[in-house]
């Protein structure tokens, strides 16, 4: 049967392809002996078609997606022909470059399996120092231990970056050392010891702390896997944020996350600091209770020996008790919430630094956490390495001076009334209305300093808060709003009189029997007094800019997540 005259033929008259057709398609296929043979999967080029495959059937052509293959045409054909005898020589040469390289490199990991690298004892001793004490030990033969943080191969010289916890160091292994099979198949990871002498670094180059260490022995403690199990594999900063905390363990090694809970450590650090200049005294009160402080709704229950228990929400009730033995006092303890909003703000577990102090005016209180807030914060900035890395992470970051804008919780509905930020319903704020964090967001990135928010009417705070003696449809309460996380603090004046913590109890509900231990407060020896809670991740995702205090948190616990 005569061939039919392809020129000519419409889309239905296109012949079907024979069995044993190869398949060509310039957009979308891929020249690769692993495809050609269906429709879904062309080649790219006529050329390599006739190459792979010289004795296919037919050879079928399309010249887009959408557009029917069709047989080739006799010119292409023709011009493919010409292409097949370069390809055949790429193809070979590429496979015998191939086999060389594979051959140079069995060549070179058997010479580097011949090197055995030994200390050479020559060498005066080496002193064991941490990388932050590097400038110190310039020119002294040292040792150091630590984990192998960045790592670069080059002919003939191998750049590592050194990781110990205390900062970051180069080094760099040369001759035998660079060239032994330790070192090639070194991975990112892996826990070395490293003998050698720190170096100032000439003008022009530049490493962390200006210096380089020359490695002149070292040995592998552990091996990190390479491959597919390498670090980088496992970790990956694109990935989805629940991948992440899956590998939170891992991932807290990177540059960015150690360098989140260096400033943490230096925040709780400061903190106390200026309590113990202020003259509070720490204590460390149970996280098992069985008493609410913030609302029985977020209360995370457990069977403690069959009793009802709850974890804490806030110590505070703890720390007023203590006032009378110890004076004014503070912790750095673990609240927990079992939080309905899952917000970027919320935990279930988080770190409450709380604080008590004795006869004081509500007056006193405000001073006081405004005072301890801009103190902790110029401490923490006095440590060089800890205000780089807040420089690094939040190059904005202006810290805050006093006094602070005071604000009661009246004006500020003024303020959002006039600003058109509507309450919860979508309407007009009204006195009683919770200011929710939408709002509170809104009104705090607008004014952008610290806010001191005060005056928060009875009904929407808890049982314990004194009433304002001008107006007790108020509260001596307060919370401080910061610039992108809104709340950070909350506190407030107590009810000292045992009747009105009564009437308290009844309004919200709760039975008062067993708070006996914090009702004695107010029947032996009562004071007015008063206190506040920081959450430390907030105050962590203002200093640090993060978007979220999961970031600040060593392993964050919300809701669907209490892993790792
Ligand atoms: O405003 P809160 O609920 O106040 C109390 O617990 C008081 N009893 C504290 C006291 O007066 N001793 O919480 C205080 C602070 C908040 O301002 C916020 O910074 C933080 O604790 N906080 C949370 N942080 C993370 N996740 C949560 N779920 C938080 N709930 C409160």
């Amino acid at each position: 049967m005569a061939e039919p005259d392809v020129q000519s033929l419409s889309i239905k008259d296109i012949p079907p392809p024979p069995e044993g057709t190869i398949f060509i398609d310039d957009t979308t296929g891929t020249d690769s002996t692993d495809v050609g043979t269906s429709t879904n999967s062309p080649l790219k080029t006529p050329a390599f078609a006739l190459y792979a495959y010289p004795d296919a059937t037919a050879y079928y052509v399309r010249r887009t997606v959408d557009s029917p293959y069709e047989p080739i045409s006799a010119s292409m054909l023709k011009k493919a022909k010409k292409g097949v005898d370069s390809i055949g020589k790429k193809i070979k040469a590429a496979e015998e470059a191939k086999i060389k390289k594979e051959a140079d490199d069995a060549r070179k990991l058997a010479e580097a399996k011949a090197i055995v690298l030994t200390e050479d004892t020559s060498l005066p001793a080496p002193k064991k120092i941490k990388i932050r004490d590097s400038k110190e030990n310039r020119e002294t033969r040292v040792v150091i231990n630590g984990w192998v943080h960045r790592l670069r191969l080059q002919k003939g010289l191998a750049f590592l970056v050194l990781r110990d916890g205390t900062g970051y160091i180069q080094c760099v292994l040369s001759g035998d050392l660079a060239n032994a099979y330790s070192t090639l198949t070194l991975t990112l990871e892996s826990s070395v010891k490293v003998y050698g002498v720190i170096h100032s670094l000439p003008e022009g180059k530049s490493a962390p702390g200006n210096h380089e260490l020359t490695i002149d022995y070292y040995e592998i403690v552990g091996l990190a896997p390479g491959g597919e199990n390498a670090i980088t594999n496992k970790v990956q900063e694109t990935a989805e944020p629940s991948l992440l905390l899956d590998m939170r363990h891992l991932a807290l090694r990177g540059e960015t996350m150690a360098g989140i809970f260096k400033v943490r450590a230096a925040l709780l650090r400061s903190f106390r600091r200026v309590y113990d200049e202020l003259g509070l005294t720490e204590v460390t009160p149970p996280c098992m209770v069985q008493t609410q402080v913030e609302g029985g709704s977020t209360l995370f229950s457990l069977s403690y020996y069959g009793e009802n228990a709850y974890l804490t929400q806030s110590s505070q009730l703890y720390l007023e008790t203590c006032l009378p033995a110890l004076g004014d006092v503070f912790c750095v303890q673990e609240s927990f919430r079992a939080e309905t909003s899952h917000t970027r703000r919320h935990l279930s577990e988080y770190t409450h630094v709380e604080a008590e102090l004795a006869f004081i005016t509500f007056e006193d209180l405000l001073h006081h956490i405004e005072t301890i807030l801009t103190k902790t914060i110029d401490y923490l900035l006095e440590d060089p390495d800890i205000a780089e890395i807040v420089k690094k992470l939040n190059p904005h970051f202006v810290p805050p001076k006093l006094p602070f804008r005071r604000m009661t919780y009246e004006s500020a509905l003024t303020w959002l009334n006039e600003h058109d930020i509507p309450n919860e319903e979508g309407e007009k704020f009204k006195f009683g209305d919770d200011i929710a964090e939408a709002a509170e967001r809104k009104m705090t990135d607008t004014i952008n300093e610290p806010i001191l928010l005060t005056r928060f009417p009875v009904e929407i705070k808890s049982f314990y808060m004194q009433k304002c003696a001008d107006d007790d449809r108020v509260t001596e309460s307060v919370d401080v709003l910061m610039p992108n996380v809104g709340e950070i603090t909350g506190g407030s004046m107590r009810i000292y009189e045992l009747s009105e913590l009564m009437k308290g109890f009844a309004r919200e509900k709760i039975d008062p029997a067993p708070y006996y231990w914090f009702n004695d407060q107010r029947i032996y020896g009562t004071c007015p007094h008063g206190g506040y809670g920081l959450g430390t991740e907030r105050i962590m995702a203002w200093l640090l800019d993060r978007y979220t205090v999961r970031d600040c948190s060593l392993y964050p616990r919300f809701t669907g997540r209490c892993k790792p």
